[in-house]
């Protein structure tokens, strides 16, 4: 007797639908897994043999062997323990191989019947989606992210393997699960930290601002107490909100590292990340087998905050230059090969120098040079090049922090920055439209059991904000008039910029016309994106 379930695995942050065949044929009894099971599904066996006995069901004492097609993608995890139980019940008589047909099923067993939550079930969802699968039973703890997707794909939360077989035979039908997108992803941002709250500091708003508006990448710099993790801590709430696209995108790899709450549908605000300086290269940019998304990928679509930059390994911090330059980060490994999307806002905090006082008026230096190189030579010049805003965060004078009335409130700057990024948006999506024979989609198209796109991720993150266009976009959109490209080509000579400076110069300049609402890049706009190269 042959029975047939449907199920997936998680490759990076896609999915390979994956055919779990369970074969009864006389024999001694035994119960054998085949094509490549890696540890967990192994162990499932015996999980699930237990769970079905527990929950009153025998299994025929004959020769079972299940395979796990396609049989060259290793099967990782334990959500082949339902589709594996079915698959038994099915094969061994107890469940008709019509209900099980048209369903796809992820989900771990507890020795009592009772379904765990899995990693990576959002990703699941979107292969079952794209492949025109009519149905997914998954554990009620994972149903919501599940269903966050959107229509076309009935979604089932069940808490026991009992639940999950009565609504299968028809006794006892679970009701399907909805998640209201829209207004999970109008809320307000998390925290109530306000800028209004930070006094002075009126350029380096002004930054924050710019950063915020195109996605540009920030370095504030300053000495103790003024104010550097205070700012940047206030970013995520002048950020425009996600859109269901992005949302998807950012739950999906937290769903693949297993850090999405449980029972939570989407990330409905971009996440911010603060890593400590001790964190590992494995812990920033992904690593491990499987393979799991580093911090890189889990600020995608939102902010990598490194605070104390110094403080974190040198060999740690190069392995962010691959992420910062292409918005994805690529694991090739002997037994893997995968890319996760890291398209985020890099803000990172410094101060001048150990001592921290290196230019302050009030308080002398008492680093000597030697100490001050070395300080600095923490971070790389190639680091340092892929950051557009280089801040200045001087002390406040007392009677600005005491006296001054509070500035504009983070809901006000958002405003702006929404509208700026809005234009950004219209312009990629028009000149898409136009290019439409050539375009690309934002999500590589693996869906049908056994394909996931390159048996990895092939994502191709098109982003739609200034700081990731690619230099065809540049060309187009970024072009100065001409006295604004005469005093581009005196800073770039002036400060020894790199093309990839004077690129992220233009960017930043776009982004600066984009909040003024100029179509044109003038010399103002350019000038003010140069001063935060130094110049
Ligand atoms: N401009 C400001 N407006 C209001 N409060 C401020 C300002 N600057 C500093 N503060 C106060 O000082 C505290 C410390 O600021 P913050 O931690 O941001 O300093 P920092 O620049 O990150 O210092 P360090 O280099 O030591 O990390 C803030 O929590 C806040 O109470
Ligand atoms: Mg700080």
């Amino acid at each position: 007797m042959l029975a047939t379930v449907l199920s997936g695995v998680v490759v990076g942050v896609d999915c390979v639908l994956v055919r779990v065949e369970v074969s009864v044929t006389s024999g001694l009894p035994s119960l054998s897994v085949v094509g490549l099971p890696q540890s967990a599904v192994r162990e499932g066996k015996d999980r699930v043999r237990a769970a079905l006995h527990n929950a009153g069901y025998s299994l025929p004492p004959r020769r079972i062997t299940v395979n796990l097609s396609p049989a060259d993608v290793k099967k990782e995890g334990s959500g082949f323990d339902l589709p594996l139980a079915l698959g038994l019940l099915a094969g061994s008589g107890h469940l008709s191989a019509t209900a099980i047909e048209g369903h796809a099923f992820l989900g771990e067993l507890g020795l009592n019947g009772e379904l765990r939550p899995v990693r990576g079930t959002l990703p699941v969802a979107a292969a079952c989606r794209r492949s025109g699968i009519g149905s997914l039973v998954v554990p009620n703890a994972n149903a919501a992210e599940a269903a966050a997707g959107g229509g076309g794909l009935e979604v089932i939360g069940a808490e026991t393997l009992a639940e999950v077989v009565g609504h299968l035979q028809g006794s006892a039908r679970l009701a399907s699960v909805q998640v209201g997108v829209d207004e999970l992803l109008r809320g307000d941002p998390p925290d109530g930290a306000d800028l209004a709250e930070v006094r002075g500091h009126r350029g380096v708003k002004r930054a924050l601002e710019v950063a915020a508006a195109g996605g540009h990448n920030l370095l504030l710099r300053g000495p103790p107490g003024s104010g550097k993790t205070m700012l940047a801590r206030r970013l995520p709430g002048i950020l425009p909100p996600l859109t269901h696209q992005d949302a998807l995108e950012a739950t999906t790899i937290h769903s693949v590292a297993g850090l999405l709450p449980s029972g939570q549908g989407l990330l409905h605000h971009r996440p911010f990340r603060t890593p400590h300086h001790t964190v590992s290269a494995a812990g920033l940019v992904g690593g491990g087998s499987p393979p799991k998304p580093g911090e890189v990928s889990l600020a995608h679509h939102g902010v990598l905050f490194l605070d104390e930059l110094p403080e974190f390994s040198r060999s740690v911090l190069e392995t962010l230059r691959q992420p910062l330059e292409d918005g994805w980060m690529s694991l090739v490994r002997a037994r893997y090969r995968v890319r996760f999307p890291a398209r985020f806002t890099f803000v990172a905090s410094m101060n001048p120098c150990p001592c921290g006082h290196l230019g302050d008026p009030r308080r002398p230096c008492t680093c000597d040079p030697s100490q001050v190189n070395r300080y600095r030579s923490r971070i790389s010049g190639p680091l340092l090049d892929r950051i557009d805003l280089h801040v200045e965060v001087p002390v406040v004078r007392y009677r600005e922090l005491m006296d001054r009335p509070a500035g504009e409130s983070s809901s006000d700057v958002r405003g702006r920055v929404t509208r700026a990024r809005t234009v950004q948006r219209e312009r990629w999506c028009t000149d898409r439209n136009q290019d439409s024979a050539s375009g690309t989609d934002r999500i590589g198209r693996g869906g049908a059991v056994g394909t996931a796109p390159d048996r990895a991720t092939t994502r191709t993150e098109a982003a739609y904000w200034n700081a990731a266009l690619p230099p065809a976009g540049i060309e187009r959109w970024c072009r100065p008039d001409r006295a604004s490209a005469r005093l581009l080509q005196d800073a770039a000579d002036r400060l020894g910029l790199s093309p990839r400076a004077i690129h992220r110069v233009l960017k930043v300049a776009r982004t600066i016309a984009d909040l003024e609402g100029s179509e044109g890049i003038g010399e103002v706009h350019l000038a003010e994106a140069v001063q935060y190269r130094g110049g």
